[in-house]
Formats: C-alpha cells, sequence, structure tokens
C-alpha cells in the first residue's frame, strides 16, 4: 500500500489589508474588543470579482512550483470551500478549467473550517488505494461579500477574512515520510449553531426580499456554544491522532490548528502544556479563513523554517456542522 505525502504548499491572499479599525467606520466594535477577544489585527478582503476559484489558482501555482510539477500533472483536484462563486457547480471545476485540465475529476467538499482536513483524509485514502497519484487538495475563501457587517451582525464580521491555500499529496518515496492517520468527526445535532440559513432548499420561493431584509442571508453563530465545543473537540482530536500512532505530545514538533480564535489556541496549547511557539498561530494577521487557514499555515510554517524533515506535525480543526478532525504527518 501507497503511504502518501504532502509534496508541495502555496497560499495566496488579496492584497486589500482591512484593519480592526476599518470595521470601527462600519460598526460599534473597537480593535480593543476584537484583539482581546479573538486575537484578530487584520484580515484581507476582495473588492475584486476574481472569484474562490481564482484564488485557488493563485496558490496552486505557488504549490505546484514548489512540488516540482507542471498543472498537467495533477490527476485529481479536491476542493473546499463554503464560499463558492455559484449554488452550483462547485468551485473546483472552475479551478480545473483555470489549470486547464478537461476530463479530470473535481470533487468539492463542504464540511466549512474542518474542510481541509477531510479533504486531505479523502487525498490520503485515494492515493493509497493508488488510485490518484498526484492530487491538488485546495482550501480557498471569500468573506468579504457574505457578511452583515452592520452593529447587527457584529459577533461574525469581525472574525473572518479571504484567503486560499494549496497542497499537492503523492504517493511518499520515503516510509518514514507520509501521512500517519487521519481522523474525521461530525455530530449535526449542532447543525444551526453555526450555520447560514438562506437561501435554501426549505423554503419556497428559495430566495425573497424578506430574506434579503433579515439577516438569515448571512452566517449565524452561537458563540459561546461555539467556543466552548471547539475546544473540547481540538483536544479530543489532538489525542486522538496521537494515541493512534503512539506518538507522544512532548514528540511533537508543531500543531497548526485551524485558526478559529487566538483564545481557542491558546488554550488547546495549554491543555498539552505547549508554549505558543509549538503551536502556530497567523490569525492577527488573516482573520478566521475557514478551509483555507490550515493549508495558508501550513505554507507559513514551511516558509518559515518551524518544519523540518522527520518532525511530527498535527493538523487539527472544528468548525459548523459541527465537524471536527485531525492528521498526524511525519513530514
Ligand atoms: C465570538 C466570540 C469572539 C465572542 O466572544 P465572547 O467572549 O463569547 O463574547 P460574547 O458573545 O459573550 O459577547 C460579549 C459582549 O460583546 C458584544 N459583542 C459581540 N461582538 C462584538 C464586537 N464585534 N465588538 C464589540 N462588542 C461585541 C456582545 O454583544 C456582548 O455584549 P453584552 O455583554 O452587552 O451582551 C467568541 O464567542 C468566539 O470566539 N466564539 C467562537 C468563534 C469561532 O471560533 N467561530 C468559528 C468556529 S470555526
Amino acid at each position: 500500500m501507497n503511504r502518501a505525502r504532502i509534496t508541495g504548499t502555496g497560499m495566496y491572499v488579496p492584497e486589500k489589508v482591512v484593519t480592526n479599525f476599518d470595521l470601527e467606520k462600519l460598526m460599534d466594535t473597537s480593535d480593543a474588543w476584537i484583539r482581546e477577544r479573538a486575537g484578530i489585527v487584520e484580515r484581507r478582503f476582495t473588492e475584486s470579482e476574481i472569484g474562490t476559484a481564482g484564488l485557488a489558482y493563485e496558490a496552486a501555482k505557488i504549490a505546484l512550483q514548489n512540488a516540482r510539477l507542471e498543472p498537467k500533472d495533477i490527476d485529481f483536484i479536491i476542493f473546499a470551500t463554503l464560499s463558492p462563486e455559484y449554488q452550483f457547480p462547485g468551485s473546483g471545476v472552475l479551478l480545473q478549467e483555470k489549470l486547464g485540465l478537461p476530463g479530470i475529476p473535481a470533487l468539492d467538499v463542504r464540511n466549512q473550517c474542518t474542510g481541509f482536513i477531510y479533504g486531505l483524509a479523502v487525498a490520503d485514502q485515494f492515493i493509497k488505494t493508488g488510485m490518484y497519484k498526484r492530487i491538488m487538495l485546495v482550501g480557498a475563501e471569500i468573506h468579504s461579500n457574505g457578511l452583515d457587517f452592520s452593529t447587527r451582525g457584529r459577533d461574525v464580521a469581525v472574525l473572518f477574512g479571504v484567503g486560499a491555500g494549496v497542497a499537492i499529496v503523492e504517493p511518499s518515496a520515503d516510509p518514514d515520510r507520509c501521512i500517519l492517520s487521519s481522523h474525521l468527526h461530525a455530530d449535526g445535532r449542532f447543525a444551526k449553531e453555526l450555520y447560514v440559513e438562506n437561501p435554501g432548499s426549505l423554503h419556497t420561493p428559495r430566495l425573497t426580499k424578506e430574506m434579503l431584509d433579515t439577516e438569515s442571508v448571512c452566517p449565524f453563530m452561537n458563540g459561546r456554544q461555539v467556543f466552548k465545543h471547539a475546544v473540547v473537540r481540538f483536544c479530543e482530536a489532538i489525542e486522538e491522532c496521537l494515541v493512534a500512532n503512539n506518538v507522544s505530545p512532548e514528540q511533537v514538533k508543531l500543531v497548526i490548528p485551524h485558526q478559529a480564535n487566538q483564545r481557542i489556541t491558546e488554550a488547546v496549547a495549554h491543555r498539552f502544556g505547549y508554549s505558543m511557539d509549538r503551536v502556530f498561530s497567523n490569525i492577527h494577521k488573516y482573520g478566521n479563513t475557514t478551509a483555507a487557514s490550515i493549508p495558508i499555515a501550513l505554507h507559513e510554517a514551511l516558509m518559515e523554517g518551524k518544519i523540518e524533515q522527520g518532525d511530527y506535525v498535527v493538523l487539527v480543526a472544528f468548525g459548523s456542522g459541527f465537524t471536527w478532525g485531525s492528521v498526524l504527518l511525519r513530514w
């Protein structure tokens, strides 16, 4: 059986920086509140029509270069996003078109903040069976045109940003450098704790003027409930992948959590006794970019030299659904 490995990463964020002070001008919030409650200082927004697949394409070019591959080498695309260009089809086929790869399959993953982890688990299985050999896995997100920037939506709007991250997954020639295991979970009893209700297929018609006048077309979040569950599930998922591989917390070089909230990241670090240099964080720069946050963080960690060959690295996420999961890698 083949083992799978990430052979190249890339990221892209738009140029437009939006600071907390910029948001102060739109709603009743403050730089101090956002920093203290979430650890976010600024995020990136886009005003262009680049689209989610367009963001991904920019990140994909860098990932291909780092993996020393060309677009034609890719035989499968997995695209995780909650903010596709259209209701359907998903962004996967749009990226495939940009890469000039007609015919290869494109799978869209809808697992929100856990999307990259779900996608990586799928990629790992396809590589293991030998069905595909060079998979492009994407997490990309555009939030800047999907939030309520009035005071009504401030609890959610200050948290999210725009970005894309890509990982290339291939068979590993070295059995010591691979994805060791992945662990996925979900609990639909909490689906409405973090969701966008409309437009959706429950209502006829799907979209009305009344819906547009309410916040139901923007994300609703029960912040405290999400926070409470996130800390527990992040810790469980980390524990699960370590136990499955008989690896101790001390052996882990770096934990790369989904960038949900700096306080969540710190609570998780505290639980395992990690100093903050062993738990990667870049939320101050980008906010929460949902499915894109882990591949962006992984790319930055690699560029900053925080991961070396042979290191154990944990990727872990929690998000809407609720969904959560982890992956243990030997780099
Ligand atoms: C959203 C979150 C930062 C709010 O922090 P909190 O400490 O729970 O704050 P609360 O919701 O209790 O709100 C505290 C007060 O701040 C206010 N507030 C909410 N958003 C605000 C904002 N952007 N600016 C200023 N005040 C705000 C609330 O209205 C509330 O006021 P009140 O006490 O007068 O009612 C926090 O709950 C959180 O991070 N949750 C998880 C979010 C997350 O990770 N989501 C993605 C999952 S992948």
